[in-house]
């Protein structure tokens, strides 16, 4: 097969959900359906259950199984699928930020007894800063749930888009009779037999045919009522809509039940984009140039202090990734070659001597990677679109041990590199301040810059709102706002000037006071 062909079948994709709606059952159904694994449970959650902070050991434990689950690649009807997973703890919502920059589509997953939570509020923030092109997948039919119009109300006002339904169930809860898929235009029957495995399901394709009033009674009439209803309020599917991240399609299901699933992924299959187009600080790179790129969105370490050994995940943006070829390292300028790059098959872990735009790459790293870093063939490119976003809670972190200053310094660089949190150096006494979007990073990264660096670290309470990065062309207004805000100014990792805001009301009122200033909450725009 030809690189064409290689991106044209591919499919890389996340499914994001707040935690509970059913992403970890929604994952595994479609592995089965590729035969990526045979029964159910073998994927294990990454859920992360909310523990008491000293049981946060726990939590990384829980957080080191998700790697084997960090990308799960199949071939299913000739597509390649790469699903890229994303913790299901909110205080590693960071994670999820990132893997959505090397994603090209996501399929988010609402609990149509709850529509639209917050987190998914949030993580769609994230996904329209792209466009991304998003699929929604109302999950737990089988138990009473909002009304279907009510819920596709809720996600058009909640996540601010265009929804259109391309499926339409038939009641919910124990009178939950099926779905009828305005896509394929035909209807499938629940059966909630062996929930284990790929079930078939009884299908009619003709609304007039009489086992409609057999099977569904008086919901038949119901559903034509709707069906009528729908094709006269919503305008026609139009997929250049969806791909342009302005419509979200709908489809309607339980993911327990493997109900609805089959549809959901065939039609994912046919409108879903293939690898994109990134955009470098030098150039857009299209995923059919013959000359391999990729960029690191994410870095796993091993908790393990014997091994301190990391994997870098990579996502392969353009050309061919080979085995033992040297590639360049842009930022550190010079070449490496990896010997036994990885892909990730559910729950295994293997070798590989190729991949192709669109596919994810697990390299071996002793640190020299860190997020956002580009691999090319000599060309010298800088990936966007990985910024950094405002931490939600600030603390001031000191050495508690003078005689290891050292270890503490290349611990928490190390740590940033990685992305577990953000460490930003404020401008008027060079003091730091550490930024996380959860209170258990704090907890995390003391106890990893304990074990794997020796150092000790103590915190300070610090009153900050948001990390807001700010641009302005008029120069005097900026040096004005600098000169008043001094004390709150800060650098982040790459040397960006930051105001750390110390409220909501003192954001606002600064840009009321300087209004040719920008201030924004990620560090790209
Ligand atoms: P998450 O990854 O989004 O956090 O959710 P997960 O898939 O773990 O699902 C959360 C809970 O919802 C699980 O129950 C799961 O079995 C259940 N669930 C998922 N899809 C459906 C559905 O279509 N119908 C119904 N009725 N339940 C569904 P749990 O009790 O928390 O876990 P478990 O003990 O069943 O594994």
């Amino acid at each position: 097969m030809d690189l064409l062909q290689e991106i044209e079948r591919r499919r890389t994709f996340a499914i994001i959900s707040h935690p509970d709606a059913g992403k970890t059952t929604l994952t595994e159904k479609l592995l089965l359906f590729g035969g990526a694994i045979h029964v159910a449970g073998a994927v294990k959650s990454n859920k992360i259950r909310k523990t008491a902070t000293s049981d946060f050991m726990e939590i990384e434990r829980q957080r080191g199984i998700s790697v084997a689950t960090s990308v799960m690649g199949f071939e299913y009807k000739g597509y390649k699928i790469n699903i890229l997973d994303t913790p299901g703890h909110e205080d590693f919502a960071e994670d999820t930020y990132r893997t959505l920059t090397a994603v090209d589509s996501v399929i988010i997953v609402i609990d149509s007894a709850k529509g639209v939570e917050s987190q998914t509020r949030k993580l769609m923030n994230v996904c329209r800063m792209r466009n991304t092109p998003v699929l929604v997948f109302m999950n737990k039919l089988d138990r009473p749930g909002l009304d279907p119009y009510e819920l596709l109300d809720n996600v058009e006002k909640e996540l601010n888009i265009d929804v259109i339904p391309l499926s339409w169930p038939v009641s919910n809860g124990p009178t939950f009779k099926g779905v009828y898929n305005l896509y394929e235009e035909k209807l499938d029957l629940f059966d909630p037999v062996d929930k284990q495995r790929v079930q078939e399901t009884t299908e009619i394709r003709d609304l007039d045919d009489p086992r409609m009033e057999h099977y569904l009674g008086d919901f038949a009439r119901k559903l034509k009522e709707d069906l009528a209803f729908i094709k006269e309020v919503f305008p026609p599917f139009d997929v250049k809509k969806y791909l342009a991240g302005q419509t979200a399609p709908v489809f309607f299901g339980s993911a327990l039940n493997n109900f609805g699933v089959r549809e959901l992924l065939d039609c994912f299959l046919d409108i879903a984009p293939y690898p994109r187009s990134f955009e470098a600080s030098e150039r857009i790179v299209v995923p059919s140039e013959k000359t391999f790129s990729g960029f690191v969105f994410k870095i796993h370490a091993n908790m393990d202090p014997n091994h301190r050994d990391r994997i870098a995940f990579v996502r392969v943006v353009s050309g061919r990734f080979m085995r033992n070829v040297n590639y360049h390292h842009v930022r550190q300028n010079r070449d490496m070659k990896f010997s036994s790059p990885t892909a990730f098959m559910a729950n295994k872990k293997s070798v590989i001597d190729e991949a192709w735009p669109g596919d994810v790459v697990g390299l071996h790293d002793t640190g020299n990677f860190k997020i956002g870093d580009t691999l090319t063939e000599g060309e010298k490119l800088h990936f966007k679109g990985i910024p950094s976003f405002s931490p939600e809670l600030f603390r001031y972190i000191e050495n508690a041990d003078p005689l290891k200053y050292k270890q503490l310094a290349t611990g928490i660089e190390q740590l940033m590199d990685e992305g577990v949190a953000q460490l930003f150096t404020l401008q008027s006494n060079g003091r730091k301040v550490i930024g996380t979007v959860g209170a258990l990073q704090f907890e995390v990264i003391q106890y990893r810059l304990l074990h794997e660096y020796g150092a000790s670290c103590r915190y300070e309470p610090l009153q900050v709102y948001k990390a807001c990065w700010f641009v302005s062309d008029n120069s005097k207004q900026l040096e004005d706002f600098k000169l008043r805000k001094s004390q709150y100014l800060a650098w982040d990792k790459e040397h960006r000037d930051v105001y750390l805001a110390e409220s909501a009301y003192a954001l606002e009122m600064a840009k009321e006071k300087f209004p040719d200033i920008r201030f924004y909450f990620t560090s790209e725009f």
